[in-house]
């Protein structure tokens, strides 16, 4: 079978992992359109399944294998007329230990070299046994994916970084995404102004650490997240702007305040601070103390008072005792987030964490419990406190229900409304009536009733 030739190809993709494994799957969806590939949804239709995976925690690289047993399978059944490609952070990490373990994959294929998935792709078809490539190119994959992108919708992402140098003791993401990399202002440009083009109302930005963003400008000029973000604040008909995940190391003032001044931004940030003691912080090479996170999240709310705050907590980590995890929910009581996402620390092979005394599982599982009751109570009342209030929606969607349409408010809340028409693509305000613990509902305002 020659894959250069135009023949129908059915391409299933399978996405694990972060915000940035979903825009990679799209991408390399893209990659492979001019070769005939179309996407189907279910692996049971496809020539092609590509599993985009994530190594972040034992219980992701675990379901990689699992379903690649189902897969196997499959493939029996089709008497091996399908291919397997394994991409992303376990293909990084694994490389050739995942055809040892899976000797029905085709491909393994690391974060940096989707853009060369068509030439692997025609060697798999070539060779017996596994192409294996998870090299770290010197050329940005950025620079070699096609500008013909599939359109995201109303809510598009925009990856602009990748990578980190930060090296916190416990994560595999320096190890996977390799070092930090942004990608050039004139090509992030070109791709928002074709996601507005395309519908796009809401652009995020990502990067695992996508404020310390330090993208190449015109004439040999550094741009910052912040003037990036005013740049594409000018983008007309592009309404609203979010970034993610960013550090509170390169939570700059300059940053803060675009909060207040840049209109298009919404108040929402996603700042991972992971725990609240000292100690733990520095054991995980945070580089900042519990204090400085305080600090920020105050000059945050005096530069956007309404401002929404969400973080990643981790327990569990080596070395942490009953009053550091206290410190913790001493943090998150006093600064009170929208949303969170809590994590029992998991030991990552070739990370310094994993290789430090690690507490019981049982302590961890009561820290994780106390702390998610309280993270809970925490969002409950942010929705609760938005009951009452009129605020811009955006909407993206019918509803799940007849009569009803979904979209999102500033804060990232779904928001659903009874109305027969669809809104799509459009922002209206909305009276809200009602909190749900992970929506809010409400009703349409018309212009008249704002006026009056
Ligand atoms: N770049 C981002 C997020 C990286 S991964 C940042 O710097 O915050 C997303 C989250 O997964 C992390 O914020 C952390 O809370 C969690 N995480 C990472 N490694 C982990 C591990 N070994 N065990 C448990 N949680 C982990
Ligand atoms: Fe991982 Fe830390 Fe880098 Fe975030 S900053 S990706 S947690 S090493
Ligand atoms: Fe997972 Fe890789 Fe993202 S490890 S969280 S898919 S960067």
């Amino acid at each position: 079978m020659n894959p250069t030739d135009r023949k129908l190809r059915k391409l299933h993709v399978v996405t694990h992992g972060c915000q940035m494994n979903v825009y990679d799957s799209a991408r390399m969806a893209d990659v492979l359109r001019p070769l005939g590939y179309t996407t189907v949804n279910s692996p049971e239709e496809a020539d092609m399944v590509i599993m985009n995976t994530c190594h972040i925690r034992e219980r992701a690289e675990e379901k990689v294998f699992s379903n690649l047993g189902r897969l196997r399978v499959l493939k029996e059944e089709k008497g091996g007329e399908m291919m397997i490609a394994v991409t992303g952070c376990v293909a990084q990490a694994e490389g050739e230990l995942i055809t040892q373990r899976a000797p029905f994959v085709d491909l393994v294929v690391g974060p940096q070299a989707y853009h060369r998935l068509p030439e692997l792709i025609a060697q798999a078809h070539r060779k017996q046994g596994a192409v294996i490539d998870t090299e770290f190119p010197a050329e940005q994959k950025f620079d070699h994916l096609p500008d013909t992108a599939a359109p995201q919708g109303v809510v598009s992402f925009l990856s602009i970084q990748e990578g980190c140098d930060k090296f916190c003791s416990f994560c595999v993401v320096p190890y996977t995404r390799g070092a930090e990399a942004s990608r050039p202002v004139a090509s992030v440009l070109a791709e928002a102004r074709r996601m507005v083009a395309q519908g796009a109302k809401e652009i995020a930005l990502l990067g695992q650490n996508v404020n310390a963003y330090h993208g190449e400008g015109p004439a040999g000029s550094t741009w910052s997240l912040t003037r990036l973000l005013a740049e594409l604040s000018e983008i007309e008909g592009l309404e609203r702007l979010r970034y993610t995940t960013s550090h509170p190391n390169d939570m700059d003032d300059e940053l803060i305040l675009a909060h207040r001044d840049n209109a298009k931004l919404m108040p929402f940030l996603h700042l991972p601070v992971q725990s609240g003691s000292d100690k733990i912080l520095q054991a995980m090479n945070r580089k900042h103390k519990a204090d400085a996170f305080r600090r920020i999240v105050d000059k945050l709310r005096n530069a956007r008072p309404d401002i929404a705050l969400s973080s990643d907590f981790i327990v569990g980590h080596p070395g942490e005792t009953e009053a550091d995890f206290q410190d913790t929910m001493k943090l998150v009581r006093e600064t009170g987030f929208a949303l969170a996402y809590s994590f029992k620390y998991s030991p990552r092979p070739g990370t310094p964490a994993a290789g430090l005394g690690q507490i019981p599982e049982d302590v961890k599982d009561s820290r994780l419990y106390e702390l998610q009751a309280e993270l809970r109570r925490q969002q409950d009342e942010f929705n609760a406190a938005t009951v009452g209030l009129t605020t811009p929606v955006l909407f993206t969607s019918k509803g799940r229900h007849e009569g009803q349409i979904a979209g999102r408010s500033l804060w990232l809340n779904p928001v659903v409304v009874e109305h027969p028409t669809e809104l799509t693509g459009e922002i209206h305000m909305v009276k809200i009536t009602r909190s749900n613990p992970n929506s809010l509902i409400g009703t349409l305002i018309s212009k008249e009733q704002i006026a009056a």
